[in-house]
């Protein structure tokens, strides 16, 4: 069923028809749709557009639907164009013409919308949740290693020893602010477009906050031109799943290196890994490496939406029907990719002894001489090229910063007393950085602690911003 005959002597042809259709991928609106048509239903029976006993019909087919929908016992069929001309068929088949009465003062521009938005808004949350868990497998795991040192990279090459833990919780800031641009958005976007009608508002429609706030918006939009062209609030989410995505990627990418023979720090449990078709032995990574692959896309459908938008015309076109789709996509792909990562993070294996091995190496305490050299003031830059020379002596002579005598040290510099042979330890190294942001055990278990402190605001802020929908599914 379409909704726009009257004017036409013929249906559209096959394949416009078939370019035109969308109810195979808008469907999943179809709760929101109901809910807001149950609201609509309310407004115009209160302005006598509708009838209280017509109004009461359309009610309990909207409910039945409801439950249908969610049963799957009623859902679209080829003759339907798109989501809201398949639950307006519902309404009809099920009470009858004045099922057609829910039409008035609205248009498919403003209710597409208004439910592509209580769409987001649900998803978002639950995304917001999906990452709290990983966070939460992230805390687990380094509140277990906060006496574990290790070799912190840059560039991938030994840089400077760090606690272990502060290394796993690096993934969790990132990931919360993730879940605070989530807020943000709702801040920001949490209003209702419904009530613009085509573009120009509508006289059917006289009270949009009263419709708004029962849908649980924070308001109205402002102007009703705008409301229907606005997908900011779209691309921002797609923004939103694509920095998701590349925060997960980086956390693949780590865990990929990690547990390569050749690092051999951590064993991903079996549960999250999966094997190979002709190599017996093989245990790959496959989890890792879809959180890193996925990105593309979450970065891909970001861009596709993007580029639709740029320089269209204000109000509705028809483009704007391949907004839903990238959102679509990005959302599942996420709230696949989310539990199979914190369940591969949860349960993975770091492996100490292999982890604090290395973190003397490749001169990552170079710095403490600098350093040292620098609280006695010698000027950094001087400082620095001194511990360059210890440096280039150890790879000389094939030795460590450690193993450097008091006089070979002396010689270097005759700033280099003994002292600094105590620096040059990991763990002295890891002590001494004892900011709040920095690597001593304390601080990273002081850190933990806020960020655990984080996940119970964050969760009681999803609590409170988290709408049941009323009659639904
Ligand atoms: N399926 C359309 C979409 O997703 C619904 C709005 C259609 N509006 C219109 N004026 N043709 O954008």
């Amino acid at each position: 069923m379409t909704l726009w005959g009257g004017r036409f002597s013929s249906g559209p042809a096959e394949s416009v028809a078939a370019l035109s259709r969308s109810v195979h991928f808008d469907w999943r609106l179809a709760p929101y749709e109901i809910e807001v048509n149950l609201v609509h239903l309310k407004s115009l029976v209160a302005q006598s557009v509708v009838s209280k006993e017509e109004g009461g019909k359309i009610e309990k087919a909207l409910l039945q639907l409801a439950t249908e929908i969610g049963s799957g016992k009623f859902t679209y069929t080829k003759a339907d164009e798109d989501v809201h001309s398949a639950i307006e068929r519902g309404l009809i088949e099920k009470c009858g013409p004045v099922g057609g009465a829910i039409r008035a003062g609205r248009s498919r521009n403003d209710l597409v919308i208004t439910d592509f938005k209580l769409y987001l808004v649900d998803h978002l949350l639950e995304i917001a949740a999906q990452i709290t868990s990983l966070v939460q497998a992230f805390n687990a795991q380094a509140e277990r290693h906060l006496d574990l040192i290790a070799s912190g990279f840059t560039h991938t090459q030994h840089a400077q020893p760090i606690t272990f833990a502060q290394e796993l919780s690096k993934h969790s800031h990132g990931l919360l602010r993730d879940v605070d641009r989530i807020f943000d958005w709702l801040d920001r976007n949490n209003f209702s477009p419904f009530g613009a009608g085509a573009l120009a508002g509508s006289s059917l429609v006289p009270k949009p906050e009263k419709i708004a706030s029962e849908l649980g918006f924070a308001g109205v939009m402002p102007n009703s031109i705008d409301a229907v062209s606005d997908r900011d609030f779209a691309a921002e989410a797609l923004f939103i799943m694509a920095m998701i995505g590349v925060h997960l990627s980086k956390v693949g990418e780590e865990f990929i290196l990690w547990s390569s023979t050749e690092f051999g720090w951590l064993e991903i449990d079996d549960a999250y890994t999966t094997g190979s078709s002709i190599m017996p032995q093989k245990k790959n990574a496959d989890v890792a490496e879809l959180a890193r692959g996925k990105s593309g896309r979450f970065i891909g459908n970001l861009t596709s939406l993007l580029v639709v938008l740029k320089a269209m015309p204000f109000a509705y076109n028809r483009d704007l029907q391949e907004d839903k789709e990238p959102v679509f996509d990005s959302v599942d792909q996420l709230l696949l990719l989310l539990p199979a990562v914190s369940g591969m993070v949860a349960t993975a294996n770091f492996l100490p002894a292999k982890i604090s091995k290395t973190a003397a190496d490749g001169f990552s305490l170079a710095t403490e001489i600098a350093d040292f050299l620098a609280k006695k003031q010698i000027p950094f830059a001087t400082a620095h090229e001194i511990a360059g020379e210890c440096v280039k002596f150890c790879e000389k002579n094939g030795i460590t910063l450690q193993q450097l005598t008091t006089v070979q040290l002396l010689t270097i510099h005759p700033s280099l007393t003994d002292e600094v042979k105590e620096l040059l330890d990991v763990k002295g190294a890891v002590d001494s950085r004892r900011s709040s942001m920095a690597t001593s055990k304390n601080s990273v278990s002081t850190a933990l602690i806020q960020l655990k402190s984080e996940i119970t605001r964050i969760e009681s802020e999803i609590s409170r911003r988290r709408k049941p929908l009323s009659g639904m599914i």
